[in-house]
């Protein structure tokens, strides 16, 4: 049996791999492909337990608006993207899991396309693109207009739902992955029974695999929804296993700066739409020759900057530029955006005839458990995908719709490995020869993490907000030796209190109640983790921003971290 945790592209391709999908076969694999796999290794379906903390669909990847990045086009080419990659990624991406992304993505694009991923498409039947930020071409596979990851949702987990060897767990939260003699064995669970209550369960299990997703709610203003809370990393460093790149947060720059910070995709500003000051004036030319479609880091600093520099009112994005090419550019926005145009007419906005105020907010973890090239973790038989993972694809900063595209290809070679490795295989985490200096290392030493500090018994457990404004305050957009410190002190201080409070089993009458008291343990374990590798990082690359260590220092390498036990 493997158990998946998670239920976004990641989990789903994961879980469709192990269970041997015959639509998803081995051909594609690309370099170290098969015969990184279990040598001879006979691959046969696996039975497959999926687990949701929710609904079956409800994930990061329902919300997802963009679309999908691949080189599928024929002026374009996986080299050009994972060039595009690269240079976004700062100096930390590992070039061959970026190849990897890009020549199989575009294989697993294809195929999904050919199993009946309802693309948008022309006239003619030819599949739509879009430009987004820092991509040298038009290669943003879309659906639905800007409800490219519910389609893609609905769609791959109707594939799920077909496939006999997979089982669905709704309302079953991960509480901790279960490790006997330095091997998994399985994971404890707590379910939602018939009338709301709590059922514990262990389920055993040889392979699991988390694609839990990231931890936007670590923050008060973020484009995630209500299930990111970091529920895999923080069971991934509870049971020991390495994680990296954690100081590395991606804030979208356009997030409705009002209501529930509803994000304003990327895709938005590639169809032309400009960022104004409170004075109307255009000021992204100002800093960038890419202006609007300068990296998501600079666009996000730039909007926080200006912000603050007109005393918090949000910038404008306005979208009448797109007018030139669209005289109706109401019915453009409604058919090209539908879903940001509904919701921004519920606020009372008709942004084709006036700017919308947007903000950053919280997006994307690039940071995550340390995987090799085929999801496997530093714990034999526990493997990682999608956001919660650190595949080395993302580097200090994510390409605009690339995550999806990261969840298909590295969730799919999860799956077959832990369909196919035997019990000795070991990981292989990747040899980065990304060093911009000869002869440095690729890792600093690994921090040590202590979790287990005693309770001061003056620190109440703490609640949600608590969590979010102090990370926004001091491991926010923009950070300092002083804020991060605060950090570390304050958010120890909250996590032994959270340990100390801990209940799994029955204790928590209501399973609503219950998921919250552990998401929140969950926030402080991984919100905890992430200020102290910020706070190591004294330099300023891709979304790692301080205020006293402003420049780039080519001589720090990745961060790797595990909780000492
Ligand atoms: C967006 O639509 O702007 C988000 C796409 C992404 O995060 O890659």
């Amino acid at each position: 049996m493997i158990v998946v945790v998670g239920a976004g592209i990641a989990g789903l391709s994961a879980a469709l791999a192990a269970a041997g999908d015959e639509r998803l076969g081995q051909e594609g694999l690309r370099l170290e492909g098969r015969a990184a796999l279990a040598d001879g290794a006979k691959r046969h379906p696996q039975e497959v337990l999926l687990v949701c903390k929710d609904e079956f669909v409800e994930s990061n990847t329902y919300h997802a608006q963009g679309g999908v990045a691949s080189a599928i086009f024929d002026d374009d080419d996986p080299a050009l993207h994972a060039a595009d990659t690269m240079a976004a990624g700062h100096g930390l991406c590992d070039r061959t899991a970026v190849d990897i992304l890009t020549d199989e993505g575009a294989r697993r694009v294809r195929e999904l396309i050919d199993d009946g991923w309802r693309v948008d498409r022309d006239e003619q039947g030819h599949v739509l693109r879009g430009l987004e930020a820092a991509h040298c071409r038009s290669r943003v596979v879309h659906a639905g207009g800007d409800a490219t990851g519910k389609v893609l949702e609905l769609d791959v987990s109707a594939m799920v739902k077909a496939n006999p060897n997979i089982t669905v767990l709704e309302h079953a939260f991960l509480n901790d992955v279960v490790v006997r003699d330095g091997h998994v064995a399985g994971v404890r669970l707590s379910v939602r029974d018939a009338k709301g209550g709590v059922r514990p369960r262990v389920v055993t299990a040889e392979r699991v695999i988390l694609a839990t997703g990231g931890a936007g709610r670590l923050y008060p203003y973020t484009t995630n929804p209500s299930v990111a809370t970091g529920d895999g990393l923080a069971a991934a460093l509870r049971a020991g296993a390495q994680v990296a790149d954690l100081e590395f947060y991606q804030f979208h720059p356009t997030a409705m700066a009002i209501g529930e910070h509803f994000l304003v995709s990327e895709a938005v500003r590639g169809e032309g739409a400009v960022l104004l000051d409170e004075h109307g004036h255009r000021f992204m030319t100002d800093i960038d020759p890419k202006a609007e479609l300068a990296p998501r880091d600079v666009v996000a600093r730039a909007n926080f900057r200006t912000m603050q520099a007109q005393g918090g009112k949000p910038v404008m994005l306005d979208v009448s530029p797109m007018a030139k090419e669209n005289p109706d550019l109401a019915e453009f926005l409604r058919h090209r955006f539908p879903t940001i145009d509904a919701y921004t007419r519920e606020l009372g906005f008709d942004w084709s005839k006036e700017p919308i105020p947007v903000a950053p907010a919280a997006h994307y973890w690039m940071g995550g458990i340390r995987t090799d090239l085929f999801g496997r973790s530093s714990i034999p038989g526990l493997y990682a995908a999608g956001e919660c993972a650190r595949t080395g694809v993302q580097g200090a900063n994510r390409l605009a719709s690339n995550s999806l595209l990261e969840g298909m290809v590295y969730g799919y070679r999860a799956g077959l490995a832990a369909a196919s490795d035997r019990a000795d295989a070991t990981w292989r985490p990747q040899d980065f020869d990304n060093s911009e200096i000869p002869g440095l290392p690729v890792c600093q030493k690994p921090m040590t993490i202590h979790t287990t500090a005693a309770r001061d018994a003056m620190v109440r457990p703490w609640d949600r907000t608590h969590i979010e404004n102090t990370m926004w305050r001091h491991v926010g957009v923009i950070r300092t030796g002083e804020s991060l410190a605060t950090a570390v002190a304050e958010l120890g201080a909250g996590l032994a209190a959270a340990n100390a409070e801990y209940h799994d089993g029955t204790s928590a009458a209501e399973y609503a109640q219950a998921v919250t008291e552990w998401e929140n343990r969950n926030l402080l374990t991984v919100g905890y983790a992430a200020a102290i590798a910020a706070n190591n990082r004294c330099e300023s690359r891709g979304a790692h921003t301080r205020q006293d260590y402003p420049t780039h220092n080519p001589t720090i390498a990745h961060s790797i971290a595990y909780v000492m036990a």
